[in-house]
């Protein structure tokens, strides 16, 4: 793998691996790298109101679980400097539209959710700088957000083996966070340690989030990755060539359920039938205590078209129908362990979730 070897001492260089930002704050604006047309364009979308972000997030400029939550609560100190401060404002009633509507720009991940009552939460304890106040709590939101990936990769990579192989789903690194990402957090943190030898990127049909971004975003950072066809992950894991199955998360319900990118659960199937261990890693602003199990997450449909053309052009004859479900669920009793920054739930159950989470 290039440059791995000099990744294996003891000390992790976070900022050396670790190179690419989703997320950029300017004081007046909120610059999200346009993952749409990633890898091949670098470019950055300037948002400068709390619509134009609610539309970044809907229209998947900015992705991922966490980096939704934060790019949401750059969104409300967007909204917060944009309305008038005359006496007597009722800052959370005023910002409350623009907050409903960043919180319908998608469904299935908690994260988004979870960062807009946080907002809400600190402008209604907020005295007369509740401006600066919103500023502050999105910059901790997307700094904890960090923090709590570095750790998650050091406890992660605890659970794996030196000399094996990971199979990746989706994009759940920098770009879809803070920074450091998920599971490909704990994935730099395993192949820094030496314990992983073998990174494997299913490309993730329809938006490609592995092929386009996963892959891209290991190659900025020295670390080798094969690509395979999402249809190939079976065949892969009958090979011997992976021993861990590593995915993020966009919502844990209380049981350990988990929704993530489709196609995550036919991986869960396919590696318990192989005998191979299936990783769950998110922060716990993914955890989600009030859905008791996934058959009560909202699955996000998306457009046909995604399925129906590839870069604009249609490539399925006339007439036929697409269904474009974008998230499924993971039943608890495939997972082995959810690595969050509060610790590790192996085998996870209503029990084992609520001792971590209600403690
Ligand atoms: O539709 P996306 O690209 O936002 O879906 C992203 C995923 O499903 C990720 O696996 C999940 O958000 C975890 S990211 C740290």
């Amino acid at each position: 793998m290039a440059d791995n070897a000099a990744m294996t001492a003891s000390s992790f260089d976070f900022d050396r691996y670790d190179h690419v930002r989703p997320i950029r704050w300017t004081g007046q604006a909120l610059e999200l790298l346009d993952q749409r047309v990633l890898p091949f364009s670098v470019d950055h979308v300037r948002c400068l109101d709390s619509d134009a972000v609610a539309a970044a997030i809907h229209n998947l400029t900015v992705r991922g679980a966490p980096a939704i939550g934060i790019a949401a609560a750059w969104g409300v100190v967007l909204a917060a400097n944009a309305i008038d401060a005359g006496n007597g404002l009722d800052a959370a009633a005023a910002l409350a539209p623009a907050m409903e509507r960043l919180n319908a720009a998608r469904p299935t991940a908690v994260n988004l959710a979870w960062a807009l009552a946080r907002m809400r939460k600190t402008l209604v304890a907020a005295g007369t700088d509740w401006r600066v106040v919103l500023t502050r709590e999105a910059q901790a939101i997307e700094a904890e957000d960090l923090q709590a990936n570095r750790k998650m990769g050091a406890l992660g990579a605890g659970l794996i083996a030196p000399g094996s192989g990971v199979l990746t789903h989706c994009n759940t690194g920098s770009l879809a966070t803070a920074g450091f990402g998920t599971a490909l957090g704990v994935i730099r943190a395993g192949v820094a340690q030496g314990r992983i030898e073998r990174v494997f990127a299913g490309e993730t049909r329809p938006w490609n989030q592995g092929a386009r971004l996963t892959v891209w975003e290991l190659q900025q950072d020295g670390i080798d990755a094969t690509l395979i066809a999402d249809a190939a992950a079976s065949h892969l894991m009958k090979t011997g060539q992976v021993q861990w199955v590593i995915v993020g998360a966009d919502r844990i319900c209380a049981n350990g359920d988990t929704a993530n990118k489709i196609g995550t659960y036919q991986l869960a199937i396919a590696a318990r039938h192989h005998g191979l261990k299936f990783m769950v890693v998110a922060p716990s602003s993914t955890v989600d205590m009030g859905t008791a199990s996934g058959e009560l997450i909202e699955i996000e449909e998306r457009d046909p078209a995604e399925l129906l053309s590839f870069r604009g052009q249609r490539v399925v004859a006339e007439g036929v129908h697409a269904w474009n479900p974008v998230f499924d669920v993971t039943p608890h009793d495939l997972i082995d362990a959810i690595v969050t920054e509060k610790g590790v739930v192996e085998r996870p159950d209503a029990g084992e979730m609520r001792a971590l989470f209600e403690a």
